[in-house]
């Protein structure tokens, strides 16, 4: 399959999104991710789900939506109807994981979970049959720009093992503090999906082209 580097709006300038969005589908890219935050599991607010189904009007590029909620299982619906094409989430916060996967799937999307970076890889394990991503979170998440940390990517190899050794077909994706120096580690522990925020936005045309080439042309 091929690799894919999602460039995170999260690191465009709020009063455009749009702009963001248009430059990253102009580019070539696949994937934009969405990050979804709500000032309680994360010490941040975003955006809902109002500026996804505005952002949805202007691009067909798919939708990878993260929540960084407290309660999720609240707010499927209003995402899955803005147009996200796969929901993802956490494992940290007390509900109904499960059933919150399986609403996510009967909504014709597709589901994801997420571990923070110091989540143990086995609480991803119950849910490896019902989803289609496992994203290993590479900074604590709630802000843009901080620093990638290696250690997680012994989770990733993990899950690559055992997706290989259980016939599995879920994608692996890290988010947070993702950039070109970080690439050949990733794509050599069983990385699928690279999110990258600053490290994309920040760069010229030239540097944007060389880095996701680097992930998609692996
Ligand atoms: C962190 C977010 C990330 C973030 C990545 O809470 O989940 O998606 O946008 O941004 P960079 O690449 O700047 O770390
Ligand atoms: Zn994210």
């Amino acid at each position: 399959m091929k690799r894919i580097l999602a460039p995170s709006i999260l690191a465009g300038d709020h009063a455009c999104l749009k702009d963001s969005l248009l430059s990253a589908d102009k580019d070539g890219r696949s994937w934009i991710h969405l990050d979804i935050m709500d000032g309680h599991f994360v010490p941040n607010l975003s955006f809902g789900p109002q500026t996804v189904a505005d952002l949805r009007k202007h691009s067909g590029i798919f939708f990878d939506v993260h929540l960084m909620l407290d309660q999720p299982q609240k707010y499927i619906e209003p995402f899955a109807q803005a147009g996200a094409d796969l929901i993802s989430i956490h494992v940290e916060p007390k509900y109904d994981i499960l059933e919150t996967l399986r609403n996510i799937k009967s909504l014709g999307k597709k589901a994801g979970i997420v571990l923070n970076p110091d989540t143990p890889v086995e609480e991803a394990f119950p849910y490896l049959n019902d989803v289609e991503l496992v994203l290993c979170m590479t900074v604590v998440p709630g802000f843009g720009g901080q620093s990638f940390m290696e250690k997680v990517l012994s989770k990733t190899r993990t899950l690559s093992d055992l997706r290989e050794q259980n016939r599995q077909s879920f994608l692996i994706e890290v988010d947070g503090g993702v950039g070109p120096s970080q690439v050949p580690a990733c794509l050599e522990s069983g990385v699928d999906v690279l999110v990258a925020g600053t490290a994309y936005f920040k760069g010229d045309k030239k540097s944007r082209d060389e880095f996701a080439s680097s992930v998609e042309n692996s």
